[in-house]
């Protein structure tokens, strides 16, 4: 026997045993790298139309808020983009005296006058997508719950130009509906995005989670994590 198969061949089967796990890990490590996207999706920040808009300036500085351009976001399952009719209340020619007589500040709106006049659309560049194999994500059901537009698209008041800060994987999508009470603020501060960044800071070390208790309570938020829910 042992001329016929030289001794350090008995050890063949551990090697082809080890090299086979590690050519299977490295298969599956290629996979989930290569499949889950929050590698490449986070911080995802596509070039805008020249001039472009900036949330640092107008929600953040001016203070409007996010449903005085994003009107739908309560009511329909898309968070919609205004058009440009949107920004000409403010934009029109001599609207914004103080600004207006800027030529900088001309030459940077002149495409919201343009698209305006000839009632083309500005083409936005979409940062945030779901593949099409997720269902409608209803924004206004998450909306109407508590959960803040701070908890998926981070801090955008600070934001000159938007970029993706979350994930939006499915393990992603999932933390927060196991445990949403990390989440859910009062329905009325949703689009207080710096009230709600100190407050979840504040609840993450501790504080006012048995609020976020009640609050959770009181609107009988029922995440579900059946996949029917979010797949066709
Ligand atoms: C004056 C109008 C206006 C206001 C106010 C505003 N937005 Fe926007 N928002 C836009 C426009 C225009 C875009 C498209 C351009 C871009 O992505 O920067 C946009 C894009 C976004 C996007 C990225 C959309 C995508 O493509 O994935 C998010 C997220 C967003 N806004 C959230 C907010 C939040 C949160 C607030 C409130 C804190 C807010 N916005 C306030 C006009 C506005
Ligand atoms: C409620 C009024 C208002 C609305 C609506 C509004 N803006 Fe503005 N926008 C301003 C004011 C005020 C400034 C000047 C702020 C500053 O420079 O401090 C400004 C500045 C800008 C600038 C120059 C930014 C820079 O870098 O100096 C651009 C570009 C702009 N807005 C685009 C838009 C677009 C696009 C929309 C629509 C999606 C829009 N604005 C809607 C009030 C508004
Ligand atoms: C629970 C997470 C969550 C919350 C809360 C949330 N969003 Fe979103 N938002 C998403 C996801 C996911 C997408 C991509 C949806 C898709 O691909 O259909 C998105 C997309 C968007 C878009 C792009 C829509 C488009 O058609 O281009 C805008 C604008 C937006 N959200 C604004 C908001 C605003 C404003 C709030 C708060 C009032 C908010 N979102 C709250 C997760 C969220
Ligand atoms: C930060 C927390 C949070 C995140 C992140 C989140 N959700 Fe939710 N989701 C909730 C809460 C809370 C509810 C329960 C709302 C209720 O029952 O009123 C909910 C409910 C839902 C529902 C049920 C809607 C219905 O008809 O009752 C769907 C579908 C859903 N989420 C999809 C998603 C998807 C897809 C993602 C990821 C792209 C996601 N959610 C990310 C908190 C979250
Ligand atoms: C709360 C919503 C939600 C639920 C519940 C959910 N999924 Fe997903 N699923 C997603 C989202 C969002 C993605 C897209 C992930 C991405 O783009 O990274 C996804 C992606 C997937 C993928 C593609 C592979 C991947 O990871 O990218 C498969 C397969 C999948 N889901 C199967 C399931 C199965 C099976 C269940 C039930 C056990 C389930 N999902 C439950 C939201 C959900």
């Amino acid at each position: 026997m042992s001329l016929l198969f030289p001794k350090w061949m008995n050890v063949l089967p551990t090697v082809a045993a080890v090299g086979g796990l590690l050519g299977a890990t490295s298969v599956v490590g290629a996979f989930w790298y290569y499949a889950t996207p929050k590698f490449f999706k986070v911080g995802y920040m596509p070039v805008q139309p020249e001039g472009g808009f900036n949330h640092q300036i107008h929600a953040g500085k001016l203070g409007m808020d996010c449903r005085y351009c994003h009107t739908k976001v309560e009511t329909s399952a898309e968070a919609n983009i205004p058009n440009a009719s949107t920004c000409y209340g403010c934009h029109a020619d001599g609207k914004l005296v103080k600004f207006s007589e800027s030529e900088q500040h001309k030459a940077k709106t002149n495409f919201i006058r343009e698209a305006y006049a000839s009632d083309a659309p500005i083409e936005w560049r979409r940062v945030h997508k779901v593949p099409d194999y997720v269902r409608n994500f209803p924004h206004n059901i998450h909306v109407n719950a508590g959960v803040s537009c701070y908890s998926c698209h981070g801090q955008i008041t600070g934001m000159p130009v938007v970029y993706q800060a979350q994930s939006l994987s499915m393990s992603w999508c999932l933390d927060c509906h196991r445990n949403p009470e990390a989440h859910i603020v009062p329905r009325d501060k949703v689009t207080q995005l710096q009230w709600v960044e100190k407050h979840l800071a504040e609840r993450a070390t501790g504080g006012s989670l048995a609020e976020a208790k009640k609050l959770l309570e009181a609107v009988q938020a029922n995440p579900p994590q059946n996949c029917g829910a979010c797949h066709y």
